[in-house]
C-alpha cells in the first residue's frame, strides 16, 4: 500500500488548478444510463472512485471511453445495457454505486443493486432511496443483500425524505426524469453537486425546477437525449487547500475554484485569521500567523460541510485557543482525531462533539488514514508538524483527490509518495 511522506513546517505558496467535483462526477456518470445517446463529461477528475464507477458501468454494457490525450473527458453510450445489476464485489468498494439504482429502474424498469453496507464513518443506510422509489410505484424487495426493484413505468409522487440525503435526492431526481407525471422532492439536498446534476439532466431534456433549494419539482418526459457537460469544480478539494494554507501559512492561488460554493468554509477560515480573496473562478488564500481556534457545527449545505470537518480539526490542533467541533451528519466521523493525537494534538471526543485544545507545535510521526476526508486532515496535520510524517493507507486519499501530492509540491510542500 502506498504511503505519503511529508516533511512539515513549510509555508505553502504557488498556484494550482482545482479538479472537477468527485461528488458531481459520480452521479453524472450514472446519468448516462438515462439515454441511449452519447453523453460527454468534461473536467472529469482522475480519481479511484471515478475509475470504479466507470468500470461498473462498463460491466453493464455501457461503452465508456476517456479521451486519449490525457484530457479529463469521458464519453459514455448506454445504448446496449445488457446487465441491470450492480454486484456486491463492486458496490462494496464504493457505496456511491447506489446511484445507478434510480436511472436503471426508470429507463429499463428493473434493477438489482447490492446494498452498500456500512463504511468507516457510519452505517449509512439507503432506506430513503428505497422509500422514495416505492412511493413512485416501484416494487422493491431486499433479499440476499440485494435491492431488487421492478416497475413498468414509475409514476411521479410527492416525496419527503426523513432527512436531507445527497445521493438520495440524486437517485430520486434521476428516477423522476422519465417517470410519468410530476414528482416533488421535499427536504431535498441543496449541495452544488445536486444542482450540477440537475443542470446536466435539463440539458438532456429533463424538466426540473427548484434544484438548489429544498423543494425540487420534476415533470417526467418520455426520453432524454445526449449531452456534453462540464463537471462543476470540487468545492471540497478547494476547501481542503484553503484550510492547508490557513494552517501552514503561505499565499496560494486556486484556479477553477468557486467561492460561491464555499461561503461557510471561507467565513470560518477568515475567522481563523486567513485572508481569502474570491474572484471570478479563482480563490487566493494568505496566512502569515498562527491561526486562531474556530468552532464549527457541520450541517447540510449551505452550512459548514461534514466533508471539511477533519481538515478544520487539523487546523484547530495548532491554533491559538480551544475549539468545539460538532459532527451532526455522521455518527463516527472523528477517526482522524486519534491519528492527529499521534502528532501531539490534544483532542477530547464525547459522542458527536470534539474539543480541540490548540498546541504550539505538532511533531511528525507515522499515522494511518482511515477514510477519505480523515486522510486530508492528516495531510494538513503533517504539513504543519515538525519533522517527517508518514501517512499509511493513502488509497483512501486517492479515492477523492486528484494528484494531491503533485498539487502540494506545486505549492512548495516537501511531499513524496512511497509505493510499498
Ligand atoms: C454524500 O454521501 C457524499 N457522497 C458524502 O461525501 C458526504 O459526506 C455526504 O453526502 C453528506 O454531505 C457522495 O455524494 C458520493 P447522505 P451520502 O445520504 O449521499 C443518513 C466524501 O467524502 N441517511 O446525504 O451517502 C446517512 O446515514 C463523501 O466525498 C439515511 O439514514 O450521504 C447520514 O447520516 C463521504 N438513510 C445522513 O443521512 C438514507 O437513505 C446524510 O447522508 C440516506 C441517508
Amino acid at each position: 500500500m502506498d504511503k505519503l511522506r511529508i516533511r512539515g513546517g513549510r509555508r505553502l505558496a504557488g498556484e494550482i488548478v482545482i479538479s472537477g467535483a468527485k461528488n458531481a462526477a459520480l452521479p453524472e456518470l450514472c446519468a448516462a444510463l438515462l439515454t441511449p445517446e452519447r453523453v460527454q463529461l468534461q473536467n472529469v477528475p482522475r480519481l479511484q472512485d471515478v475509475a470504479t464507477m466507470t468500470r461498473l458501468l462498463r460491466t453493464m454494457g455501457v461503452v465508456a471511453e476517456a479521451a486519449g490525450n490525457g484530457e479529463a473527458t469521458v464519453t459514455l453510450v448506454a445504448a446496449d445495457v445488457r446487465s441491470r445489476e450492480a454486484p456486491y464485489e463492486q458496490v462494496k468498494t464504493m457505496r456511491a454505486s447506489i446511484l445507478v439504482l434510480g436511472a436503471l429502474l426508470t429507463r429499463f424498469g428493473e434493477a438489482r443493486v447490492s446494498l452498500p453496507g456500512g463504511c468507516a464513518i457510519g452505517t449509512r443506510p439507503v432506506d430513503q432511496h428505497i422509500k422514495g422509489l416505492q412511493a413512485m410505484g416501484a416494487d422493491i424487495v431486499v433479499e440476499h443483500g440485494y435491492i431488487v426493484a421492478r416497475a413498468d413505468r414509475l409514476a411521479g409522487a410527492r416525496i419527503t425524505t426523513d432527512m436531507v440525503t445527497v445521493t438520495g435526492t440524486e437517485n430520486l431526481m434521476m428516477a423522476a426524469t422519465l417517470a410519468s407525471g410530476e414528482t416533488i422532492l421535499e427536504n431535498a439536498a441543496q449541495e452544488p453537486e445536486v444542482t450540477d446534476l440537475a443542470e446536466m439532466l435539463i440539458a438532456m431534456g429533463a424538466r426540473i425546477e427548484g434544484h438548489g433549494t429544498s423543494r425540487i419539482r420534476i415533470v417526467g418526459v418520455d426520453r432524454l437525449h445526449g449531452v456534453s457537460h462540464r463537471i462543476v469544480a470540487d468545492r471540497i478539494e478547494a476547501g481542503t487547500f484553503l484550510c492547508a494554507v490557513a494552517a501552514a501559512g503561505g499565499d496560494a492561488l486556486l484556479r477553477q475554484a468557486r467561492g460561491d460554493h464555499l461561503e461557510a468554509v471561507i467565513d470560518k477560515l477568515r475567522e481563523a485569521g486567513a485572508t481569502i480573496d474570491v474572484g471570478e473562478g479563482w480563490l487566493r488564500v494568505r496566512a502569515d500567523a498562527r491561526p486562531r481556534a474556530v468552532s464549527v457545527r457541520t450541517s447540510e449545505y449551505p452550512s459548514f460541510p461534514t466533508d471539511m470537518q477533519a481538515q478544520l480539526m487539523a487546523l484547530d490542533c495548532i491554533a491559538d485557543g480551544a475549539a468545539t467541533i460538532t459532527e451532526t451528519i455522521f455518527e463516527n466521523r472523528f477517526m482522524h482525531a486519534n491519528e492527529l493525537a499521534r502528532l501531539g494534538a490534544k483532542i477530547d471526543i464525547d459522542g458527536r462533539v470534539a474539543v480541540v485544545q490548540g498546541v504550539e507545535r505538532l511533531s511528525g510521526a507515522t499515522v494511518m488514514a482511515t477514510d477519505l476526508r480523515a486522510s486530508a486532515g492528516l495531510v494538513i496535520g503533517a504539513l504543519v508538524a515538525d519533522g517527517e510524517t508518514t501517512i499509511d493507507r493513502i488509497y483512501h486519499l486517492d479515492r477523492g483527490y486528484d494528484a494531491m501530492e503533485t498539487k502540494l509540491r506545486a505549492l512548495g510542500a516537501d511531499v513524496e509518495r512511497v509505493s510499498a
